[in-house]
C-alpha cells in the first residue's frame, strides 16, 4: 500500500518534470510545474520515511544502520543527491528570476545532473 502510494507520488512528480522542462523558456509556466513537482516529491519522501515509523515497523528506506541492504543503499544515495539539486535549481532558478541571467548556464547545467539522478532515483525505486 506504502509502496504503491510512493509509486503513484514519484510517478505524478516525474510527469510534472517533464510538463515543466517543456515549458522552461515560459517561467510563468515552468516554475510552478517545478515547484509543484518538488512539493510532490517532498511528499513521497515523507510518506515513505515517516509512515512506516508511525505503523512501529522500523525500516524505511533510511532504516539502512540496522540491515546494511546495497539496493536500499542506493536508491537513498540517488534520491539525496536528487533533493540537492532540486534545491540547487530552485536558489538558482530563483535568481535568474530575480533578473540575473548569468545563472542560466549553471541552472542548465545541474538541470541535468538533476534529470540523471531523479531518474535513477525512480528506476532504483522498484529495487527497495
Ligand atoms: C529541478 C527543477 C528544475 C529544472 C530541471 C529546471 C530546468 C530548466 C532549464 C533546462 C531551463 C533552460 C531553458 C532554456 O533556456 O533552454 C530553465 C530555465 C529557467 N528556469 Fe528552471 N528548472 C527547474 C526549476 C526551476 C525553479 C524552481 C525555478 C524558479 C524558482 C526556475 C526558474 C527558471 C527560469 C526563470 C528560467 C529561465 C526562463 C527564461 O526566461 O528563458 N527553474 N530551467
Amino acid at each position: 500500500m506504502l509502496n504503491t502510494v510512493a509509486i503513484i507520488l514519484s510517478s505524478l512528480a516525474i510527469l510534472l518534470i517533464f510538463a515543466g522542462l517543456a515549458v522552461a523558456r515560459r517561467p510563468k509556466r515552468h516554475v510552478p510545474l517545478m515547484y509543484a513537482a518538488f512539493a510532490v516529491d517532498m511528499i513521497a519522501l515523507a510518506i515513505v520515511e515517516l509512515a512506516p515509523l508511525f505503523q512501529g515497523d522500523v525500516d524505511p528506506v533510511s532504516g539502512l544502520a540496522r540491515e546494511f541492504e546495497w539496493a536500499k543503499t542506493i536508491h537513498a544515495t540517488l534520491a539525496t543527491i536528487a533533493v540537492i539539486a532540486y534545491i540547487v535549481q530552485i536558489v538558482n532558478g530563483r535568481r535568474i528570476l530575480r533578473g540575473e541571467r548569468q545563472f542560466l548556464p549553471r541552472h542548465k547545467r545541474w538541470a541535468k545532473i538533476f534529470l540523471v539522478f531523479r531518474l535513477l532515483a525512480y528506476g532504483t525505486m522498484f529495487t527497495v
